[in-house]
């Protein structure tokens, strides 16, 4: 067993305390190492302890007690607590060195083979394709007994003094079915693999040490149709507290534009005798500067818990906008006869929402069509197993695209996704998994509000999606009802929708505040005629198909053409869905599906040994498609201009191709080896194309504002490739354990052209302090293994997701790579603090 790190001994207060002001509007609160000095210093009043390192990891067995560790043998599993017997690794003496070691988040999924596997979903209809595509053809459900139960096993010390705290363990999302075992004892059961839980530990600790962390998570059974990942993927947090304190999402902060700001605050008392405290909160704005304070008094009584309501007005509010999300950072003190017991802290935005039946949707009193994507989780190399940075990074993407909303489908999200939003200015839609109103899902759907509900980003709820069997009933009402219930007592400030595919007017329709359309335009007017005074946003639209790089159908490799000309029957491609909801003022906007491919669903063909979808507007890398550049030039206001496909076509001289241009310019002229084509104006929501017999060459285009040429773009057929090169999204990674750098291969001829279709052998390695991840090339046929160090291009194109190690800044991290015939490609990522 590994011993926690002994080097720091800065403790979250003590940290909070000694940091400048500004510090306090970091995003994250403070991390900080256990400290384990035997003559420990007085303990900081809060500490949330990044636990995501040092975890042992194993495959168990879901029908095998002997191959699952013994777990549920002689029917024991729960006969005694504390003993042992629950499972033979919770004993402290349990050899784990052959496991695995293994930092979070992690989904073990991802790192399976690919198998045919028609478990997850059965064929409704056989004619809908092979139901195994859904998730993805990893082996994992019922019909891989061995690969779909994960043990992750982790030892721990406790500080002195730990003993009279309140220690929490926080998990931020198992998939799924996880069962929690501390020194022998079963904490909790957790089925669903997208909301966080967390168990309160105090009770079961050794404080002298050692502690034996188990976690047994069964993903035998999946919850949604898509790629859902396996194992701990998202952060654990071990919480130490005062046994007076804030509980896990116990502030709620409401701010207005005017800049008046009433927060609540739960305050809990674990200890036996009535408490008398005071509530200190400070108000700090993105700069760190102090901008509001307020104190009030609380009686607790023992075992007990009250609400404090706190009031404030900030004086020159600055409001959190696409454009400049403004955050302010809220930090509690609880105190008791000038003792700090807790701080805790929470950041919240000051904006203004609005939905109109008729003129759509207002951010702050200002009109704004709402344009985004849809998302699942997934990346390329990581699987569900996506660590914060690369979360951020592709909020980014889709936000340097234009667009400004996201929906989280079909589940509540990583937190990070909603951090980045809230960040970088970027709308959500925020969905449950589970539209029922069952304890469980009633459950599901408070934990959702209470965790995200101080979010700015977050502007709308959604209870469910294409709930075909109870959308359009009377019974569906009654669940929807009971669900709004409860929403409007935790959070009456956000409307409520649910993504409807059919009966939109009918069944739950009254239990909304938003009606969501997906796809079925043809319904929406009849919709109006029914609910004149609801407002509509499109949920789902689009779910047009392109394979990044291929502009010929391939049936056999299964690749449909990257031109916007494939979208199933129930779909619309990315023009067609977005010049009708440009058109109409009154619809509030419309997402798509989706931003990202993702593993899973491979519409149209749905067959082996397809395994990602090809909804994208970037592909499983977040390689952006042509029709990225359709968007951008849509969606926002810096010039675009892009040129579609390749001119790589040798063997096809005289051939036909057609050549598309996305543009937001005012006309475009295309140019064939120095020789005009001719001019065109660029309708709106539109582009322009041209029939262009192939010759090698050079195909450049013009695009003019008036009459004044305001950019150039070209595509050159590329010669042979005489280098290698390696990019990375940023030039340096800190050292934290969890900071990413995507890195991008790909081949340049002589000339600079990069090889649009390479599908070359890439193999990547590095030195210092960070590890290859896992590699990606956006390819949906494509089985070769994500956990790897090699993959080959796919059209050119390649990545490699390089994880930070924790470790001493200093050290650079170089990244290699090398292929056949060019010489090798290397770079240089500083390392930074952590
Ligand atoms: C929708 C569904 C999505 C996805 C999409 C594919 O009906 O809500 O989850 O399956 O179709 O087009």
């Amino acid at each position: 067993m590994k011993k926690p790190d002994r080097r720091s001994v800065l403790s979250a207060a003590a940290a909070l305390s000694a940091l400048p002001v500004s510090a306090l509007a970091a995003p994250k609160q403070p991390v900080v190492q256990p400290v384990t000095t035997a003559s420990a210093p007085s303990l900081a009043p809060r500490e949330r302890i990044l636990f995501d390192f040092d975890w042992r990891f194993a495959l168990g067995h879901a029908a095998d007690v002997n191959r699952d560790f013994g777990f549920g043998r002689d029917q024991k599993t729960y006969a005694k607590q504390g003993n042992g017997q629950v499972a033979e690794p919770s004993t402290a003496d349990f050899d784990d060195h052959l496991w695995q070691p293994v930092d979070l988040p992690h989904d073990w999924a991802v790192g399976l083979p690919f198998a045919r596997n028609d478990y997850f979903i059965p064929p409704q209809n056989p004619e809908d394709g092979d139901p195994g595509a859904g998730h993805g053809y990893k082996a994992i459900g019922r019909r891989f007994p061995e690969n779909s139960i994960g043990w992750y096993r982790k030892g721990f010390e406790l500080q002195p003094g730990d003993a009279d705290r309140v220690l929490t363990l926080e998990f931020d999302g198992v998939f799924r079915d996880s069962l929690v075992i501390l020194n022998g004892y079963v904490l909790t059961r957790h089925e669903s693999g997208y909301t966080p839980f967390s168990v309160d530990i105090t009770n079961y600790i050794n404080p002298q040490g050692p502690n034996i962390l188990l976690v047994r998570v069964d993903a035998s059974l999946g919850e949604g149709w898509f790629y859902e990942g396996a194992g701990i993927y998202r952060h654990v947090w071990l919480v130490k507290t005062d046994k007076v304190h804030v509980p896990q999402w116990g502030l709620c902060v409401r701010g207005e534009t005017s800049g008046a700001i009433s927060l609540e605050a739960t305050l809990k008392n674990a200890s036996a005798s009535p408490r008398a405290v005071d509530l200190v909160t400070d108000i700090y704005d993105r700069e760190g500067r102090a901008v509001a304070s307020v104190t009030s008094t609380a009686q607790l009584d023992a075992y007990g818990e009250s609400q404090v309501s706190q009031a404030s007005h900030l004086a020159a509010p600055k409001l959190w906008s696409l454009d400049d999300p403004h955050l302010y950072t809220a930090r509690c003190e609880i105190r008791e006869a000038g003792k700090t017991l807790d701080v805790s802290t929470v950041r919240f935005g000051l904006r203004d929402i609005r939905f109109d039946a008729k003129e759509g949707f207002f951010l702050n009193g200002k009109w704004l069509k709402l344009r985004g994507a849809n998302n699942h989780e997934d990346h390329a190399g990581v699987g569900t197993g996506v660590p914060d940075a690369l979360h951020h990074w592709r909020v980014k993407q889709l936000k340097d695209m234009g667009a400004n909303i996201w929906r989280c489908a079909h589940n509540m999200p990583n937190e990070a996704i909603l951090e980045a939003c809230d960040e970088l200015g970027m709308l959500v839609i925020d969905e449950t998994r589970l539209m029922t109103a069952t304890p469980e899902g009633l459950s599901q759907l408070a934990t959702l509000i209470h965790r995200d509900r101080n979010h700015p980003s977050v502007i709308l709820w959604s209870i469910g999606n294409e709930e075909t069997a109870q959308q359009g009933t009377e019974r569906g009402l009654k669940i929807a009802l009971d669900m709004r219930r409860l929403i409007k007592s935790l959070d009456p400030t956000r409307p409520i929708t649910a993504a409807m595919n059919h009966y939109q007017g009918q069944g739950l329709t009254p239990a909304l505040d938003v009606m969501g359309f997906n796809y079925h335009e043809s319904s929406i007017e009849p919709f109006r005629k029914l609910y004149p005074d609801m407002p509509i946003v499109g949920t789902e639209t689009a779910s047009a198909v392109s394979t990044r790089g291929e502009y010929v159908r391939d049936e056999v490799k299964g690749y449909v053409r990257a031109y916007d000309l494939d979208a199933p029957s129930y779909a619309l491609t990315a023009s067609a869905w977005w010049s009708l909801y440009d058109a109409k003022p009154y619809l509030a906007g419309g997402l798509v599906w989706t931003g990202f491919d993702y593993r899973g669903e491979p519409t149209p063909f749905n067959r082996w040994p397809e395994i990602s979808s090809h909804f994208g507007i970037l592909d499983t890398c977040g390689f952006p498609k042509d029709i990225y550049y359709y968007y951008k030039s849509w969606w926002q206001s810096a010039p675009v201009l892009h040129l579609l496909p390749h001119w790589n076509w040798t063997g096809s001289e005289g051939k036909t191709i057609d050549v598309w241009a996305y543009s937001n310019l005012d006309k475009v002229e295309l140019f064939l080896n120095k020789r005009s084509l001719g001019v065109q104006s660029v309708p709106k929501d539109g582009h322009v194309q041209w029939s262009v017999p192939f010759t090698p060459g050079e195909l450049v285009a013009y695009g003019f504002k008036g009459d004044k040429v305001v950019m150039k773009t070209a595509r050159r057929t590329a010669g042979p490739a005489t280098r290698l090169s390696i990019t990375s999204d940023r030039a340096g990674l800190r050292t934290d354990g969890q900071d990413v750098a995507l890195i991008r291969a790909e081949l340049f001829d002589a000339q600079g052209t990069a090889l649009p279709t390479a599908d070359n052998l890439i193999h990547f390695s590095l030195s210092g302090p960070a590890r290859i991840a896992g590699v990606g090339n956006g390819n949906p046929t494509s089985l070769e293994a994500d956990k790897a160090s090699s993959r080959h291009l796919f059209n050119g194109l390649a990545q490699a997701v390089v994880r930070a190690r924790r470790g001493s800044v200093g050290a650079p991290v170089i990244v290699t790579a090398t292929t056949d015939g060019v010489p090798a490609a290397r770079l240089t990522l500083t390392s930074l603090p952590g």
